[in-house]
């Protein structure tokens, strides 16, 4: 948590929530973000119900007002490419079509299971930011990478392949989610202090090339977030965020994560639900 710095939550629902539960879903997350008005909340449900999930979000809102805020929709992933033929694929355009203002690149289920690599993650970023969508762009060592003491040296390799994309941001914003891959969906979460000294280590690269990037850009932590871990992760001073998967397909236990993070923004005025 950074002071003036409004943090981001973010549900990667993944391969979930594809029809009516996802719009069910996406009601409960508008209400989450209602009682949060300091923190961002965003959602990525699958590709199917971008588009209707959009609509109820902005639906369900109806006239901004005092207190009001807005549930940001995500994609998962995106093509580079604008448009063609590319059989099973959807353009950052397709995106900001279907309602979406942000989108998830180089997820580590996508680099480890899809073979996405640095050179396409990096692609994809620009092309994000050329569709006025903001990147979420994913980074993390494996349990391997981890134990063979080479953390700093992948994640900074990572960071690296989309730093020239990350600097042509403008106006766009701009996150990175360390999401550790030993983390992802095992239950283990990277302790406060783990997550931070990656956090800051990321935040101090970025800082040798661009201080106004690396001060305006959310470092989220992902990686097994539910509500039991959710304060002291996101007290530690380098961390923005969070990018949840598993808790956030649970309306209660995401709006729990939202409750944390407005707590630390506001801890005087911000009540339990
Ligand atoms: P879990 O929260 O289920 O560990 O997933 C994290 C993740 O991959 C978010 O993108």
């Amino acid at each position: 948590m950074r002071a003036g710095v409004r943090q981001l939550i973010a549900g990667n629902w993944k391969m979930n929530h594809g029809g009516t539960s996802g719009l069910e879903l996406a009601e409960k997350c508008v209400a989450i973000a209602r009682r949060a008005p300091a923190v961002d909340i965003v959602i990525a449900p699958p590709f199917t119900v971008l588009a209707a999930v959009a609509h109820e979000c902005s639906a369900e809102l109806g006239e901004p007002g005092p207190g009001a805020n807005a549930v940001a929709i995500a994609g998962q992933n995106l093509h580079p490419g604008d448009s063609g033929a590319f059989t099973g694929e959807i353009s950052g355009q397709m995106l900001r079509d279907a309602g979406c203002t942000w989108v998830i690149v180089g997820h580590s289920e996508r680099r480890q299971l899809f073979g996405e690599t640095d050179a396409q993650v990096a692609e994809k970023t620009r092309a994000a930011l050329k569709a006025e969508l903001a990147p979420i762009v994913c980074v993390g060592e494996t349990l391997a990478e981890r134990e063979s003491g080479k953390t700093h040296e992948v994640v900074k390799r990572q960071v690296d392949a989309v730093l020239p994309a990350l600097l042509s941001h403008g106006k766009t914003a701009v996150a990175i989610a360390y999401e550790p891959v030993w983390a992802i969906g095992t239950g283990k979460n990277a302790g406060p202090d783990e997550a931070e000294e990656i956090h800051a280590a990321i935040r101090d690269w970025l800082a040798v090339k661009s201080p106004e990037l690396a001060a305006q850009i959310r470092i989220l932590y992902g990686g097994s977030v539910k509500p039991s871990n959710a304060a002291e992760l996101l007290a530690a001073p380098n961390v923005d965020g969070a990018l949840i998967g598993g808790a956030s397909l649970d309306a209660a236990s995401f709006g729990e994560i939202a409750r944390i993070s407005a707590e630390l923004a506001s801890p005087r005025t911000t009540r339990p639900s």
